[in-house]
């Protein structure tokens, strides 16, 4: 059976960085209760003229240099993203024709946080499936245009920024355990729309005709965040019967500091083999997980045959986790 395999990674993220002090003064907040509560120290935010396909094109050229390929060896260009450029074409697109490449499928996959993992999974069933041999996923967002800069309880948590990565269709080498071969091993992607309420974004093209702006319950959100997650992660790793000793590391989304540590200690996982960036780039949404895969590939934490979880979980509800040997 064939499989997807990593070929590389990048990222990109907005030179502004915006600090909690830089909120405290303009909105009823302080950088003790944002530390204490989410772990977030700062944001980078986009500046007026950057879109979210700049930061995913950006991501996506990183992610082919690590990579050593053209961007005419892909032929699937995947973006998870809750903020697109335009209603349509779907960011995808734009991307793929600021890469300099043309008719191959390009699409945007909308699954807010948890959009980078649905997007592995879609990349993963085309290139198995033969409809495709090399893709770029990215996720990328600027979600600071989806915020109500009135609202503390949501403004202080989001952050801009991409990540992306290349993968190929390649049939596994003959081996014992195909478990110690490169590539996507397990996949589970789950939604339940009935929470929709708890977290959404109050507009729309086909409702109010707006863009909206971003509503959430956060203590639910979070009640739930960490019971799903536990849980999709014991699916894929029942579905390759590994053991929870055998992960290297956890690369998970990073909406709160509080979520990853809880989730961690459900799992019975030490937080020395989670990757954490939420202190430096809040919840970047669809980007987070990439983003947070590129840092620690560059920073050599993460290595060839090493295997990692990556778990999601965001409005919709949709959540997921991903096997990955790197
Ligand atoms: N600064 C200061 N005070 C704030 C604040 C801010 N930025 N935001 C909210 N508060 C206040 C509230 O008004 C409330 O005050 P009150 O008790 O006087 O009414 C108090 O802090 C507690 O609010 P609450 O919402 O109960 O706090 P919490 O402990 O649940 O923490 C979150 C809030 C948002 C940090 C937390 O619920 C959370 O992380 N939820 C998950 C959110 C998330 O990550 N979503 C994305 C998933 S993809």
């Amino acid at each position: 059976m064939p499989r997807s395999v990593l070929l590389g990674t990048g990222s990109a993220l907005p030179a502004t960085r915006v600090t909690n002090d830089d909120l405290a003064a303009r909105l009823d907040t302080s950088d003790a209760w944002i530390r204490e509560r989410t772990g977030i120290v700062a944001r980078r935010i986009a500046d007026a003229s950057t879109t979210t396909a700049d930061l995913a094109t950006e991501a996506a050229a990183a992610a082919l240099a690590a990579a050593g390929l053209p961007p005419q060896a892909i032929d699937l260009v995947l973006v998870a993203t809750a903020t697109p450029d335009l209603t349509f074409p779907a960011t995808a697109v734009r991307v793929q024709a600021r890469l300099g490449i043309a008719g191959g499928p390009a699409f945007d996959v909308a699954a807010v946080c948890s959009g980078f993992v649905y997007a592995l999974g879609v990349a993963d069933s085309m290139l198995r499936a033969g409809q495709a041999t090399r893709a770029l996923v990215i996720g990328a967002e600027t979600f600071s245009r989806l915020l109500d800069w009135e609202d503390r309880s949501t403004a202080v948590l989001f952050g801009d920024g991409a990540g992306a990565v290349v993968l190929e269709r390649r049939d596994p080498p003959e081996a014992d355990d195909v478990r110690a071969a490169r590539g996507l091993l397990a996949i589970r992607l789950h939604a339940d729309g009935r929470h929709e309420g708890l977290l959404h974004v109050d507009g729309g093209p086909g409702s109010t005709g707006t863009v909206g702006k971003l509503r959430m319950a956060g203590r639910e959100v979070f009640r739930h965040a960490v019971h799903n997650l536990a849980s999709v992660c014991h699916e894929v790793l029942e579905e390759t019967g590994l053991p929870i000793a055998a992960i290297d590391w956890v690369v998970p989304h990073q909406a709160n500091l509080r979520i990853i540590e809880a989730t961690a200690r459900k799992l019975g996982l030490p937080m020395e083999r989670v990757v954490v960036t939420v202190h430096e780039h809040a919840n970047t949404s669809a980007a987070s997980i990439p983003l947070a895969l590129d840092a620690a590939v560059r920073d050599g934490r993460i290595r060839e045959g090493q295997l990692c979880l990556l778990e999601a979980m965001g409005g919709g509800f949709t959540w997921g986790a991903a096997l990955l040997r790197v």
